[in-house]
């Protein structure tokens, strides 16, 4: 017989079955039957085995909280509360006994307590439905393009160019640390193992640019990391990003794209995880869903950065950081804006030059760039895009401008040299949007292993 999944059975015909799954909870009744909660993670519901004392004895001390078990037997309608279906267990078979000391006994766990035991923590059920929305979130993003003929694309993880030149990166090296080739004092990376210094990518646009001025529409979608010491609920050390790269778009295509694929992607999420969605919408945030309908339903707003500095600068709220313009926005300017302003999403574009990297496009004037942020409420910053600098004097000019070393930067000069055209694009970051999508309060609870500041264990 082969195995049903839970969820393929919950309102299914009375019949023969086979589940196998982990045991979340397990009753005695006086009547000489045990009741199991049985999951297997195709669902957010449990299905519930009713096994007769007399019929299972043999196994019954091992049925434990937290054991892993294969029930065969009938599937019936339910007479008792919570649940419309339940097996009547012929025969159970243990796979694995789980001892008294299994550490998810019935009880709220707390999530920095759940971080410790990151291996038993997919088992809970807030977990398993993060899980199942950050699947099918991927699984959507993808659809998302392909319907439009985006081509996907993988691009290095290991990589000579530092792209954002906002934060540190990781290094990768084979050398022996403590005593690492030298030549007049200095450590020798042309001995190390790819001939030069490689750090860990912190992202693919650079590279998928290369792709966009050949196959004109692709993206990219893998991991990312960044060196930064920064603690907070929005950062990872290692995080999954998204990077569509578009030939012959404007910067106003590159914001109407972007507002797009994220209505697309909660209207998906919500369709199609509406179990789970409705979990997180009574247990982690009551108003999750009623923000998406919202964000669904109406326009972004969207407004440069110098309105932005406006707006809060007559705003009566008292910032942390100061507003100037010139300055970065801090997240509580982005989230002032987006829930106090205008409650809704914002897209703020043409940043001031100095504060974005070296590969966006000036606004004629050039004190602002062709760029964009997509800020949502409750979260911030979701989206970094732009329209890329394409005229080859003025990217040379902007990276000397920015101290970086042309030479090193000559395949990216090339594309603006052989055939160049106006193009755009944006990064998404993947953790943030299943953050929003789900109300966690932290982002080290929606990726499977979080990598952050002295975090690596798991
Ligand atoms: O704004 P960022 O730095 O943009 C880029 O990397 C561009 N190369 C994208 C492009 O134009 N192709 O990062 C993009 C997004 C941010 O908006 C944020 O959502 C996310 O990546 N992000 C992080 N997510 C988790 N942890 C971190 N440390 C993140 N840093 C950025
Ligand atoms: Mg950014």
């Amino acid at each position: 017989m082969t195995r049903t999944k839970i969820k393929d059975l919950i309102h299914g015909e009375e019949r023969e079955v086979l589940v196998k799954g982990w045991v979340k909870t397990r009753r005695d009744s006086k009547g000489g039957f045990s009741f199991l909660q049985i999951n297997d993670g195709s669902c957010f519901a449990d299905i519930q085995v009713v096994a007769e004392h007399s019929r299972y004895a043999s196994v019954e001390k091992q049925v434990t909280t937290g054991s892993c078990v294969s029930v065969r037997g009938k599937l019936v309608a339910s007479e008792g509360k919570g649940q419309s279906r339940e097996i009547q267990a012929a025969e159970i078979h243990v796979y694995g006994s789980s001892p008294v000391d299994y550490p998810l006994q019935k009880k709220r766990h707390s999530f920095e307590f759940l971080r410790e035991i990151a291996h038993l923590r997919p088992r809970t059920n807030t977990f398993g439905a993060v899980m199942r929305v950050r699947n099918r979130l991927a699984f959507s993003i993808h659809r998302f393009f392909q319907a439009r003929g985006f081509i996907y694309l993988n691009t290095p993880i290991v990589t000579t160019s530092d792209c954002e030149g906002a934060g540190k990166m990781f290094q990768v090296t084979t050398m022996d640390m403590s005593n690492p080739p030298r030549v007049n004092g200095e450590i020798d990376f042309s001995r190390d193992f790819f001939g030069e210094k490689t750090f860990l990518t912190v992202s693919g646009q650079l590279e998928g640019e290369i792709y966009a001025m050949a196959l004109a529409e692709i993206y990219t979608f893998g991991p990312t990391f960044r060196a930064e010491n920064s603690n907070t609920s929005r950062h990872l050390s290692e995080f999954w990003m998204v990077e569509p790269e578009m030939a012959f778009y404007d910067l106003d295509e590159d914001m109407d794209l972007a507002e797009k694929f994220i209505k697309f992607l909660l209207s998906d999420v919500m369709e199609h995880c509406a179990e789970d969605m409705e979990f997180f919408n009574t247990r982690i945030d009551t108003t999750i869903l009623a923000t998406m309908k919202n964000i669904i339903d109406n326009q972004f707003e969207r407004l440069t950065y110098t309105d932005a500095i406006h707006q809060l600068q007559k705003s009566p709220e008292a910032f942390t950081y100061p507003v100037e313009w010139g300055s970065a926005l801090q997240a509580e300017h982005e989230r002032y804006l987006s829930e106090k302003v205008f409650k809704k999403p914002i897209i703020v574009f043409n940043y001031p030059e100095p504060i974005k990297p070296f590969y966006m496009k000036l606004n004629d004037g050039g004190e602002t760039v062709l760029a964009m942020d997509v800020l949502l409420p409750n979260l911030g910053e979701i989206i970094g895009g732009s329209q890329r600098e394409e005229n080859y004097e003025m990217l040379l000019q902007r990276m000397r401008d920015k101290n970086l070393n042309p030479e090193e930067y000559w395949w990216y000069l090339d594309l603006r040299k052989f055939g160049s055209a106006p193009h755009s694009g944006f990064g998404l970051g993947f953790e943030r949007l299943v953050q929003f999508v789900t109300g966690m309060g932290n982002i080290r609870d929606v990726i499977p292993f979080p990598r952050t500041p002295k975090h690596a264990k798991f």
